[in-house]
């Protein structure tokens, strides 16, 4: 039986384009209606009838086509859906949305729509990171079009980085949301609020050329980052090394040792909100040598002092404390009384507790089973991607603070 949930979906021309087949197999296997746009390029990639055949549908590639026309006018193709998906969005279809070129069929309904619009980036990792590109993409941000991704990792041009379209459960995931929302109180919002977020691990030096570091890839603190900044929060976000990009929209503040990471948080506060997801190193090595230490045979022994802990600090600022202090509890055992300790030993009003054994893949992985614990509640999540994990934590705490401004 149909949800009733309709969503247009304009397939550009990338190799990514076979990910849109899965997308609209998932779709279709939650009921949601799907239409397809697909360009001459998209063509060269997925084949009309492929599409016909997932969607139940037509496929409508041609702008000036009399039968397309007669039947679905290209202002009704977009008039009769409720989301407009564009995926993959190459570097070309994103500066003609910017730009407001309509020269084919996908620009035309692009062009013509009012709905909300999701585009799902897949390009080679320079043609990403062009500044014409970012400038495109900010602009498409700016008006309301929401972006998924992309994705660093393997390209099919044989590079490495940012620039793969994300897989099609972060797209079905972003639609369900979008859905969940829409029938719901209008998202909340976090503009005139500022928020810092930690993320990543922190290097501590043994010496000039040795450190002591964790597994943490600053996916899950960026994520949030990247949230927050969505509902329109002022970001700042203080990341140890990563081999991530900076979120857009984020002011990122590179740093490596946890005494610099709480230096960089004390120079962005006050703030609202601050999430605090870095992995920081307890302990430093207490006087690092300036010159390397050399293997001479005998054993060295390092002397460990305690590092500064930058959540308990903000929870227990006397003044300009923020708002809501969110720390995170990483566990390998009894999770939840761990988290629950923490919460109260740090004083933070929430501790998000995930598991980080390694079979877990926390660490580093795309994926993240968390519970968000108060003083009073503990909500148990689902599996979720960090991406989603950022999204339904940004939606809380925006309706959190909207529930209790004074
Ligand atoms: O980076 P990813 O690969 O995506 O992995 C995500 C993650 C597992 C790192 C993340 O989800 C997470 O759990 N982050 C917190 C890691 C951690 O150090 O947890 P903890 O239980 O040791 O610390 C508790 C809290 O105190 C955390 O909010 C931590 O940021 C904070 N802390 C700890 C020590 C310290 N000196 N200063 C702190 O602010």
């Amino acid at each position: 039986m149909e949800s009733g949930k309709r969503v247009l979906l304009i397939i550009s021309g990338g190799i990514a384009a076979y990910k849109s087949l899965e997308l609209v197999r998932d779709l279709r296997r939650r009921d949601i209606a799907v239409r397809c746009i697909l360009t001459d390029a998209g063509s060269q990639f997925v084949t009309p009838l492929s599409l016909a055949a997932l969607t139940e549908d037509k496929v409508y590639q041609d702008l000036f086509s009399l039968t397309d026309e007669s039947e679905m006018g290209h202002i009704e193709l977009s008039r009769e859906a409720d989301l407009v998906v564009v995926a993959p969005a190459t570097a070309n279809i994103l500066a003609k949305m910017r730009s407001g070129i309509a020269n084919d069929l996908a620009t035309t309904a692009l062009l013509a729509t009012d709905k909300q619009v999701i585009v799902a980036p897949a390009m080679n990792v320079r043609m990403w990171k062009h500044a014409a590109t970012q400038e495109n993409i900010t602009i498409l941000q700016e008006r309301g079009v929401q972006v998924i991704g992309p994705e660093e990792g393997d390209m099919a041009c044989g590079e490495y980085g940012m620039g793969r379209m994300s897989e099609p459960a972060a797209l079905v995931e972003a639609i369900e949301n979008f859905f969940h929302n829409a029938g719901q109180a209008p998202q909340k919002s976090l503009i005139g609020k500022k928020a810092i977020i930690t993320s990543g691990p922190t290097h501590e030096a043994i010496d000039p050329v040795r450190y002591l570091a964790n597994h943490s890839s600053g996916r899950q603190g960026h994520a949030i980052a990247k949230a927050l900044a969505e509902l329109g929060a002022e970001t700042v976000l203080v990341s140890g090394p990563t081999q991530l990009a900076d979120p857009m929209g984020v002011t990122v503040q590179h740093v490596k040792s946890a005494e610099d990471m709480l230096a960089a948080c004390e120079a962005a506060l006050p703030a609202d909100i601050v999430v605090c997801a870095a992995a920081v190193a307890d302990w430093r090595v207490a006087n690092p040598p300036s010159e390397k230490i050399k293997k001479n045979g005998a054993l060295p022994s390092l002397d460990l002092v305690e590092n500064p802990d930058i959540l308990a600090n903000v929870s227990q600022l006397d003044k300009d404390r923020p708002a809501l202090v969110i720390g995170f509890a990483a566990e390998t055992e009894d999770v939840i009384a761990y988290a629950q300790a923490k919460l109260a030993k740090k004083g933070c009003d929430w501790i998000v507790a995930n598991d980080v054994s390694p079979e877990t893949g926390t660490f580093g992985g795309k994926n993240n089973t968390v519970h968000v614990i108060d003083a009073e509640t503990i909500e148990d999540w689902p599996t979720l991607s960090k991406e989603g994990v950022g999204q339904k934590l940004a939606a809380r705490i925006a309706i959190h603070l909207e529930n209790n401004s004074t």
